[in-house]
């Protein structure tokens, strides 16, 4: 990463300040900008919530090998992919996934399959901002002591259940408070998006990414100083929290779970398969670099995601509470981990308000430059193939937006958010990223690929990733999908073992996402008629 960073530095005018625009596209306005709206784009609770839950679960530092393997033969050929083909479609004046697929894919089933672009950044998008917004509430709850008193994890635990609406207990009566964090997080995102690439996102992300880096390394050092808080348990100190998490258990790996649950995470927090690097892309200049460019957000996420997201949450649990305690969190999921586990420990903590604040605010930050990215791609094709202008743009999708998070809110207790997790956020991915590599390397072709990557390159990629990406990037994508469609979707499609009560509720987040694909699969053939008509006329 350094390398990187001195690379990008020593270089000013490649792929620095981007020409003007042509036909009056947007555009980043300069380089650093561009790297931290992608970095924050890439960055998000993944992160620091998703990464260290995961790793945990699935044996520590042992996850850590399929998961670097993932990033080398899937991660970072799919980042160069996705911006290789942002840039191409921006420049031919298309910012979503519908119009660079049928830029490379000469055929009218194209687009329909670019529209997965489009609709699983929404869909996704429709559930996270839920989360993103608890952190905005746990912040303000933070640095106001409101949960302090509440010392252990089962107290903690009906604190979070009472503020999601899960429960009506002491803390909370209604899920209200809720909804007023989560107006406030949607009013941020909508006021950032609204003044569009440069004027919005891009600022969001040059206060944004420094602070959430700044609160990273606060927490990092004050994990790092625990040694073994409690003296009566030396066992449990954050020494032995960082075993855990860098000590391979190596016998884990011949589970094809812990590989598939590795390859999922490098998806999800790199953002990739979903089309919004791919939008991010389409507002470089023509001749603007990707492949260092590329290469610096994978590693800024990684270094967020493997030093940074590994070295709080999960340490800290095993100093405060163990090791077997905290296997038994990381179970649990990312939820008890950041929102129960967390806030427990802050209030051992000297200026725990302070601390616990900053986890929050960072979270925050995380969530809300990765949340914005994922409205952009819907923007962007309604600006773009609509023609319509961005306030009208951004207005029709918060509405869409607020009508799509009303269930998830209402119905979360009956398990709304996990299923559009496992349908848009888990599967979706994998199968977009399939058919986005199949396009890329051999409808487009590898090589033609290759070359349009390198225009204006200031880093050469080894040929040896021609190859990855023609052959290896496919097969093992297509091993994973089918591994989970095989292992995961077909019980989870028949809702097996799932409770009679929970299924009218899951069906219900189905149909969600069949409206959403519908409604955008609509706009898709609305768009490509008006333009054939256009071209009629
Ligand atoms: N990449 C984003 C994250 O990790 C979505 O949360």
């Amino acid at each position: 990463m350094i390398f990187c960073l001195l690379r990008i530095l020593r270089t000013p005018r490649a792929g620095g300040m981007p020409l003007p625009a042509a036909g009056g596209r947007a555009r980043w306005a300069t380089r650093a900008g561009l790297i931290l709206a992608m970095a924050g784009n890439a960055i998000g609770l993944g992160n620091f919530l998703r990464f260290p839950a995961k790793a945990a679960a699935n044996g520590g530092g042992a996850f850590l090998i399929p998961y670097f393997c993932a990033l080398l033969l899937l991660g970072i050929p799919l980042m160069w992919v996705e911006w290789t083909m942002g840039r191409h479609g921006g420049r031919h004046g298309h910012g979503s996934t519908p119009g660079m697929f049928s830029l490379m894919w000469k055929h009218p089933v194209s687009k329909y399959l670019g529209a997965l672009g489009i609709i699983l950044p929404f869909s996704v998008a429709v559930f996270y901002c839920f989360i993103e917004s608890w952190t905005l509430g746990y912040a303000c709850f933070s640095g106001a002591g409101t949960y302090f008193g509440q010392e252990t994890r089962e107290a903690m635990g009906a604190f979070l259940r009472g503020y999601q609406g899960v429960e009506a207990n002491a803390h909370f009566a209604s899920v209200l408070p809720a909804v007023l964090f989560l107006a406030a997080a949607l009013s941020i995102n909508y006021l950032f998006l609204r003044r569009g690439i440069a004027g919005g996102i891009e600022v969001l992300a040059r206060w944004a990414m420094p602070l959430l880096f700044v609160f990273a390394l606060v927490l990092v050092v004050r994990v790092l100083t625990l040694g073994a808080p409690d003296p009566a348990q030396p066992d449990n100190s954050v020494l032995a929290g960082l075993g855990f998490m860098w000590n391979p258990d190596f016998s884990r790996l011949s589970s094809a779970q812990v590989w598939l649950v590795a390859a999922g995470q490098i998806f999800f927090t790199l953002s990739l398969g979903q089309g919004m690097i791919n939008t991010y892309a389409s507002y470089l200049a023509e001749d603007q670099d990707v492949t260092l460019n590329g290469l610096t957000t994978s590693l800024a996420n990684e270094f967020a995601e493997v030093i940074l997201g590994a070295t709080i949450a999960i340490p800290a649990a095993v100093a405060f509470f163990g090791l077997a305690q905290t296997q038994e969190i990381a179970r649990q999921g990312a939820f008890d981990l950041g929102f129960v586990s967390m806030p427990v420990i802050f209030q051992k903590l000297p200026l725990g308000q302070l601390f616990g604040a900053m986890w929050f605010l960072l979270l925050f930050f995380a969530g809300v430059t990765s949340s914005v990215a994922m409205l952009q791609p819907v923007i962007a094709f309604l600006q773009d193939e609509l023609g319509w202008s961005r306030p009208r743009a951004v207005n029709s999708v918060f509405l869409a937006l607020l009508l799509c998070v009303a269930p998830v809110v209402a119905f979360f207790r009956h398990g709304f958010l996990d299923e559009l997790d496992f349908w848009a956020g888990t599967l979706g991915l994998a199968l977009f990223a399939v058919i986005e590599i199949v396009v890329f390397s051999w409808v487009f072709g590898a090589r033609r690929g290759f070359e349009e990557m390198h225009r204006g390159a200031e880093l050469h990629v080894p040929g040896i990733f021609r190859f990855i990406m023609q052959y290896v990037t496919p097969l093992y994508l297509i091993a994973i999908l089918g591994a989970w469609i095989v292992q995961d979707a077909a019980g989870r499609l028949l809702m097996e073992g799932e409770e009679p009560a929970r299924r009218p509720y899951l069906w219900g987040a189905r149909v969600l996402l069949l409206i959403i694909s519908a409604a955008v699969l609509w706009l898709v053939r609305l768009a490509w008629r008006r333009r054939a008509a256009r071209a009629e006329a």
